[in-house]
Formats: structure tokens, sequence, C-alpha cells
């Protein structure tokens, strides 16, 4: 049978970065090629005393249909979360429950754009968000990443020049794959620059209660007083990833699109597992809850981080992240990072070539993925003594 398959899906060809990511599938090899948390993360007790309590007390609302926009303690409780903890969230915005950022992701990008839009990223991206932008055959306009987020300069030309742009998609807080933060300044300026032009901001914030060193900075989202960002938020890097539950706090009138939306895709979040949500919230020292994230992943950052500068030749750099999952690791001008991927794969390691993250992902690329969250730690020292021989 020859099957037909659209053309907006078969633009997501499997490419030689998914046989180097094969590789971190295979048992023997070491994986610092994932995005997972660090399973020791997860509240497990306290995940299973709710769930008890709420099947014994509540099954049925558990159970049962629920409606599209979730359940309505969990969006409450949300509500009332971001506004006092980051101050976000005005009179015109309306929190929407989601089947994890990502699905928040998708909705936005089904709702906002035609085929042929633009959508505005920064460059390297997240890219389950780049493959969804791509499925919805919108057109990428990458903005190079600086060590403080986007260049300001490239953005304002994007701005000036792209005329069907809808929106433009970021990770302020410890952007996926690089880790770096984009700089209050810099948050400040884009806000500015976007309400200039008029433009959607997509904020993507998985990471920012990972925060492990420096000061919280404000998200755009707390600055918008215009109904003009989308904020994604997510309990899969703080609760578990698994319960597939996350949030969006957005303009109303686009919430209601979205509403429409989620109705197709999935009716609407599991309903144990936004119960699951609400109910941790309820009962937990959310302060004390993040301080034991926070100390997991310092620690293991730092393990990595150690071990890197012991061995990796000078010639090689890395950037120092202050929260998230990930490291970004950038060989020499001109290396051949692809062709090091391969060999590191072939050593017994995978890590991610940095080019799967690019809004363009045949341009040129000399950096790649290290992911510190998921390997054990006798797996993230191996891993990094395997790729300082390689490097040598
Ligand atoms: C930047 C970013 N956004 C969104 C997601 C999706 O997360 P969720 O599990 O909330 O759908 C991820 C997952 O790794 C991510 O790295």
């Amino acid at each position: 049978m020859d099957y037909f398959f659209s053309d907006k899906i078969s633009a997501l060809q499997p490419s030689a970065i998914r046989e180097i990511l094969k590789a971190a599938s295979d048992p023997g090899v070491i994986s610092l090629a994932a995005g997972n948390p660090a399973p020791e993360a997860f509240p497990r007790a306290a995940i299973a005393a709710i769930t008890a309590e709420i099947l014994e007390r509540d099954p049925v609302s558990a159970l049962q249909y629920g409606i599209s926009e979730g359940y309505e303690p969990l969006r409450l409780a949300v509500e009332a979360m971001l506004k006092q903890r980051y101050g976000i969230g005005r009179g015109f915005d309306q929190v929407l429950i989601t089947s994890g950022a990502q699905q928040g992701i998708d909705l936005a990008t089904k709702v906002l754009c035609n085929e042929g839009d633009v959508v505005l990223c920064e460059n390297p991206s997240f890219i389950g968000a780049l493959n969804t932008f791509r499925s919805y055959n919108v057109r990428l306009r990458g903005v190079d990443m600086e060590e403080d987020g986007l260049d300001l300069g490239q953005l304002e030309e994007a701005l000036r020049t792209e005329k069907n742009a809808r929106f433009l998609y970021l990770i302020a807080n410890f952007n996926n794959p690089t880790g770096r933060c984009t700089s209050l300044e810099k948050r400040r300026a884009i806000y500015a620059l976007a309400r200039r032009r008029g433009i959607l901001i997509l904020e993507d914030n998985p990471y920012g209660d990972l925060r492990f060193a420096g000061e919280d900075i404000p998200s755009l989202k707390s600055f918008d007083e215009d109904g003009l960002v989308i904020y994604a938020g997510s309990f899969s890097k703080i609760i578990a990833p698994g319960l597939r539950v996350g949030f969006a706090c957005l303009p109303a009138e686009i919430a209601s699109k979205m509403t429409v939306a989620k109705q197709g895709a999935d009716v609407h979040t599991g309903a144990l597992a936004q119960m699951i949500c609400e109910r941790f919230l309820a009962g937990t020292d959310l302060d004390e809850h993040f301080r034991r994230l926070r100390d997991i992943y310092r620690r293991k950052s730092g393990l990595m981080l150690e071990a890197m500068g012991a061995s990796f030749p000078p010639a090689v750099t890395w950037t120092k992240p202050e929260g998230g999952l990930f490291l970004w690791c950038s060989l020499p001008p001109a290396a051949d990072m692809t062709a090091f991927c391969r060999s590191a794969a072939a050593a017994g390691v995978a890590v991610v070539p940095g080019s799967a993250f690019l809004t363009q992902p045949e341009d040129y690329c000399r950096s790649f993925r290290l992911n510190f969250s998921t390997p054990p730690d006798e797996s993230i020292i191996r891993g990094i003594e395997l790729l300082a021989g390689l490097l040598r």
C-alpha cells in the first residue's frame, strides 16, 4: 500500500539527527541527550497519597468528562499562583488548562496562523515548538540568540520586514537548548518592540521555577498591560511530565478560540491528572518544594560542569546555566559537529546535535546540547569522560 501524507507532515522528515538520537535509546549508550526531569525529583509519595484520596472521596469527578477550559478548582489555583508569585494576569486574561505547555503552543499556532504566515523564534529554540509551527506550514524566521537573549537589531529588522508575522515565540528562562536567560533589559525592550509593532508574544516558561543560581527575573507576561502575551506554563518540570498538565494565561478572546480548538484536539486534559495537580498545589509548601528541586539540579549541573572543566580542551566552550536542564557546548570554529556527535554515539555517549534546534536545520552549527537532569551521577561522569577523550 502506498500511503498518502499531508504536505504539512511530510515536511517533518526524519534526519541524520534522529539517527544519532536512536543511539540514545540503546541501553549500552549513556544518554546525555534526554530532556526529562530528574526521576528523583518526582514527588512520588505525595502523588500516591493524593491519587488514593481522590479516588476514595471524589471518584466521579476524576473519571467523568470535564469541561475543555479545565477543572475549575485547578484553574482558580493556577490563576492565584500566577498572580501572587509572579504578578501574572490582568482583568482581560483567562487561564486555560492544557495537556502540557506543548499543547498551549500547538493551540496558539492553530488559532493564530494561516499557512504561509511567519512565526519569529529564538534561534536556536525548542525543537518540539519548531516542529509544531512547521506542522502548520508556517515559515520560521529565526532571530539569533546572544548571551542575554535575542539580538535586538535582528528582531527589529524581522519585525519591520515580516508583514505576516503572527507572534514571537520565546523561552526567556533557561532556553532549551542553550540554558541561557533573557536579561530584564531585553525582556522590557522585546515587550516594547512587540507593542510598537502590534505583534503577540508566546512566552513559554516551563523552567522558570528551576532557577538554582542568580536572581529571578520577571516574566514578559508580568509586564503585559496590553493583551500582547500568551503565557504557556507547565507542571511537567515541577510535578511530573507524565501527568500531561500545563496551563496558559492569555487574553480571554484568544483563550475562547483555543478552547474551541482544544475541544477538537482532546476534549479536555485528563481529569484525574488535573485534580492531582490541584491537590498538590493546595497541600504543598511550594517554596520548600522548589528548593528541593533546585538543590537537585544545582548539584547535577555542578557535577557536569566540574567534570567538563577538568577534562575538556580549552578550545571547547559551554554555557553555565543558572537553571533549567541543559547546557550548550560549542566546538572550535569550522568543526564538524555532526561527525563529532556520530562518533560520540559510536563511542557510547549520545548528545543532541545543535542543528536540531535551528530554525533552518541545514545551517552550519558547531554546538550540541547536553542534559544533566536525567542521567544518574555515574553516567554524567562517564559520559563527560568519553566526550573529553574524543575532544582531545
Ligand atoms: C521549552 C519547552 N517548552 C515546552 C515543553 C513541553 O513541555 P510539556 O511537558 O509541558 O508539554 C518542553 C519540554 O521539554 C520544553 O523544553
